[in-house]
């Protein structure tokens, strides 16, 4: 069984966790990394390596294609915001060449891209957002009723990253981090990747204060349900969580299954939750793998099995769906060289 792993960047732990899992299934197979800078650390930890174009070169499905091909690839699983809607929109054609797509298909991916529009989609999930305004006048408004005080946060619709993300204090700065966030947006990667002039493309939205949670949801091939994980956060370093505690929330897991079962996605998606002390509210759904799961393999679950598994159309461990609560973990960096012979590029072969 061959896996593809698209926009591994810095994740050489995941690319292990997938090497290691076919080694423990017995399946002979190779994981592929690919990634569109040569030196990401990853593409020296793959079986096959290969820099690929850009997902916003027009040749970057082309280039996916050719590699599940050549290599006749049994799964694929895409790791970034930006190319999960590009494999979904190809996903048909992915599956007609034998692959299991591990990603949400379009529409879902669509919705949970627009965190405008979160109130309307997870309402009827009985689990709650942060309310928000797509401009000053609307918010200005707001606080006069007194719907919502300050701080207030401004941000992008279809935010990554923590770009443009700014919180106010006071009507005079609103303004001017509403301006700022439509500067931000239209010199960042987040303006093609929406037909929203920057305009648009810009939120204000209710803080939520108190303890912030990553939680993940996976999903069978079929979109079936599986399985949930939280963890708290303790640190962030880079927009990605740097340490963090592994929890077991009841009201955590009922959130989880609720988005789980709702979407009824294909694979792994990742919600941040915060808990203001009453209420946990969802502030942002990213319909892939998060940088916090490696946490919760740590911990004893082990997804990339089950990924492997279900591809293999065998049956999946209950404890492969299992992390232990309570256990705390950080992570470190480290340094690997750079052997340009390890990169491939398909397309000049
Ligand atoms: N409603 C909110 N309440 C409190 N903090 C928020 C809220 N929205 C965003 N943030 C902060 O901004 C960061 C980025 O916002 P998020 O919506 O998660 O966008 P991104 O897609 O960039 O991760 C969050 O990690 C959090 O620290
Ligand atoms: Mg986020």
């Amino acid at each position: 069984m061959n896996i593809l792993l698209t926009s591994t960047a810095r994740r050489i732990d995941l690319v292990g966790f997938f090497q290691e899992a076919l080694k423990n299934a017995g399946i002979d197979g190779k994981v592929i990394a690919a990634d569109p800078e040569y030196n990401a650390p990853s593409l020296q930890a793959g079986d096959e390596n290969y820099v690929i174009p850009h997902q916003t070169d027009s040749n970057y499905m082309e280039t996916i294609v050719e590699i599940c091909k050549k290599h006749h690839v049994d799964c694929l699983v895409p790791l970034n915001d930006w190319e999960v809607h590009k494999i979904s929109a190809h996903k048909k054609e992915l599956e007609k060449l034998g692959v299991s797509v591990f990603a949400p298909d379009s529409n879902i991916v669509k919705k949970v891209r627009d965190k405008g529009k979160y109130r309307e989609l997870l309402d009827p999930f009985g689990v709650k957002t942060p309310l928000s305004y797509f401009n000053v006048e609307d918010a200005k408004k707001a606080l006069e009723k007194q719907e919502v005080s300050f701080p207030l946060i401004v941000k992008p619709r279809n935010g990554s990253a923590s770009i443009g993300v700014d919180i106010i204090d006071n009507l005079e700065d609103m303004e001017f981090a509403y301006q700022q966030a439509v500067r931000n947006i239209k010199e960042s990667p987040l303006d093609s990747a929406t037909s929203r002039e920057p305009e648009d493309n810009v939120i204000i939205q209710e803080v939520i204060e108190g303890d912030k949670f990553s939680v993940d949801m996976f999903n069978d091939l079929n979109g079936r349900f599986l399985t949930s994980f939280a963890r708290k956060q303790l640190g962030m370093r880079g927009g990605d969580i740097d340490r963090c505690i592994t929890v077991n929330i009841p009201e955590l897991t009922d959130i989880a299954q609720r988005l789980g079962e709702s979407f009824g996605h294909t694979g792994y998606m990742n919600a941040d939750v915060y808990f203001n002390g009453i209420d946990y509210y969802v502030i942002d759904i990213n319909p892939r793998f998060g940088g916090g799961y490696a946490f919760t393999h740590s911990a004893g679950a082990d997804i990339p099995a089950a990924i492997i598994a279900l591809t293999a159309g065998k049956q999946v461990q209950e404890d492969w769906l299992r992390q232990k609560p309570d256990i705390e973990l950080a992570r470190h960096d480290t340094v690997v060289s750079i052997n340009k012979q390890k990169v491939m590029q398909v397309l000049q072969e």
